[in-house]
């Protein structure tokens, strides 16, 4: 398979589309991002990179940051952590506060925004110093040091940020929430206010599609098992509500951020990372979800 063409079909495919959507405003400083940028890149198994159009403009990774959260206190879920969070798909918005009261401050999945606050609240517990903790696991899941916060989408998200100081109150109203809400927010935002380019997070899947190995950092990063139960989540919650639509146009395991970025896996073939700004309506990007659609369609081998 030739990965490099393969990219460019897509990509000179989806431009021809003229496809229009619209750049996440309730983050300002992200609406302000050239909304025409669009960028494909792909790494397989071997670490060969294929890249196309703006690739390796860095941007804002947002959402996508929950699944690089999740792996880092994934072997506590053995334990304490899944009675905190649930893997179900939630069929409502990544920051909806509604199923929260009724299922007692415990959140469907991972990646929903209350759920994504109960693990960060997990790491701040675990370390001391969890944003320095996070940058770094993420820059050796690349091999290099690329993973930059961008201070001002952090705070600009802080300064609007009700809706998930809201949830992290309401969580703690259940008792699902160990450390003070503000310190677990500061950790929370900037983790989304993180910046890679489709290159780098690639390379940070790359194990998500190597039964939990990473070849850039050289380890073992979760066991085969814990792996394939990322992969699940992703495939099941990546895309909130909109995760059956994009398992059944796509069928990949995939997340989603609101910086229009989307980084997927195939599993034993190769990680894919999909960049482009403008969003539907459930905040998740046009070009990105169309340009692994076209990509799936054309390749000669599945995941179902
Ligand atoms: O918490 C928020 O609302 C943002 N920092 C992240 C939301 C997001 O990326 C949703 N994904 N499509």
């Amino acid at each position: 398979m030739d990965y490099q063409q393969l990219i460019e079909e897509v990509y000179q495919e989806v431009q021809s589309e003229n496809l229009k959507g619209k750049v996440a405003d309730y983050i300002p400083e992200i609406a302000n991002v050239d909304p025409n940028q669009f960028g494909i890149a792909l790494v397989d198994l071997k670490g060969n990179v294929y890249g196309v159009g703006d690739h390796q403009v860095p941007f804002s990774i947002q959402s996508i940051s929950k699944v690089h959260t999740l792996t880092m206190v994934f072997h506590r879920f053995n334990s304490k952590l899944w009675t905190r969070v649930n893997v179900e798909p939630s069929g409502d918005p990544f920051n909806s506060i509604a199923q929260l009261e009724y299922e007692k401050g415990i959140p469907r999945n991972p990646f929903i925004n209350a759920g994504a606050l109960v693990i960060t609240d997990a790491l701040c517990s675990k370390f001391e110093n969890p944003i320095d903790q996070i940058t770094d696991f993420i820059n050796e899941l690349t091999g290099e040091s690329c993973v930059k916060i961008n201070a001002d989408v952090k705070n600009s998200e802080m300064a609007h940020g009700e809706r998930n100081t809201a949830l992290a109150y309401f969580l703690k109203s259940f008792k699902n929430f160990d450390n003070p809400i503000d310190e677990v927010l500061e950790v929370y935002f900037s983790h989304c206010a993180m910046e890679m380019s489709c290159v780098d997070l690639a390379k940070s899947f790359s194990f998500l599609a190597n039964d939990g190995y990473s070849i850039f950092a050289n380890r073992q990063i979760l066991s085969e098992s814990h792996a394939r139960r990322v992969n699940a989540v992703m495939l099941t919650c990546g895309f909130y509500d909109e995760a059956g639509e994009f398992a059944f146009r796509v069928g990949m395991p995939g997340k989603s951020g609101v910086g229009g970025g989307v980084a997927a896996v195939m599993p034993h073939k190769f990680s894919i990372a999909v960049w482009s700004p403008e969003l539907n309506e459930k905040g998740n990007s046009v070009k990105s979800i169309r340009a692994l659609e076209l990509l799936t369609d054309k390749l000669a081998f599945s995941l179902f």
